[in-house]
């Protein structure tokens, strides 16, 4: 898939897990950080439809997306371009991904998830490097 236009990764990130995925997608893609708060509500000046693609981060929070991001994704669901999702998590992710993509209602580019610990050890770049790969493909 060619991308059009510029990226933006939204987060949430209540330990510093996600936001540390976040900073290295963006970085590496060139694109625009935006967190989330408590509301699932960004900043304003994001309108998700102004970008080629949109990459989404979520701690997995009782088995699924935090409600943050799933109040993100139901209310800028019809304005999302292509869109990527990853989570973080400790333990397993279980269904979080594919429930980011029912709540988007749109497949996504890529997915990928990192885990709380390799995060903290510093050990993901490698991950991040395929996962941005397959976000420019
Ligand atoms: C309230 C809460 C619930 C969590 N539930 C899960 C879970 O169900 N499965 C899991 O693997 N990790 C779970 N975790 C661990 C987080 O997903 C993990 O530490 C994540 O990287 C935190 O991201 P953050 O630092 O960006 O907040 C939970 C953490 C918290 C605080």
């Amino acid at each position: 898939m060619t991308m059009n236009g510029k990226c933006l990764v939204v987060y949430y990130s209540k330990g510093g897990n996600t936001k540390t995925v976040a900073e290295k997608v963006a970085k590496r893609m060139g694109g625009e950080l935006c967190e989330v708060n408590e509301q699932g509500v960004t900043q304003p000046g994001f309108d998700p439809s102004a970008y080629g693609l949109v990459v989404i981060g979520t701690p997995v929070n009782g088995f699924s997306t935090s409600l943050p991001i799933q109040g993100y994704l139901t209310q800028n669901k019809g304005k999302l371009p292509a869109v990527a999702f990853y989570a973080t998590y400790s333990l397993h992710p279980m269904g979080t991904l594919g429930g980011m993509e029912k709540l988007a209602g749109k497949k996504p580019v890529a997915t990928e998830k990192f885990k709380s610990s390799d995060i903290k050890l510093g050990k993901i770049d490698a991950k991040v490097d395929g996962f941005v790969a397959a976000l420019k493909k």
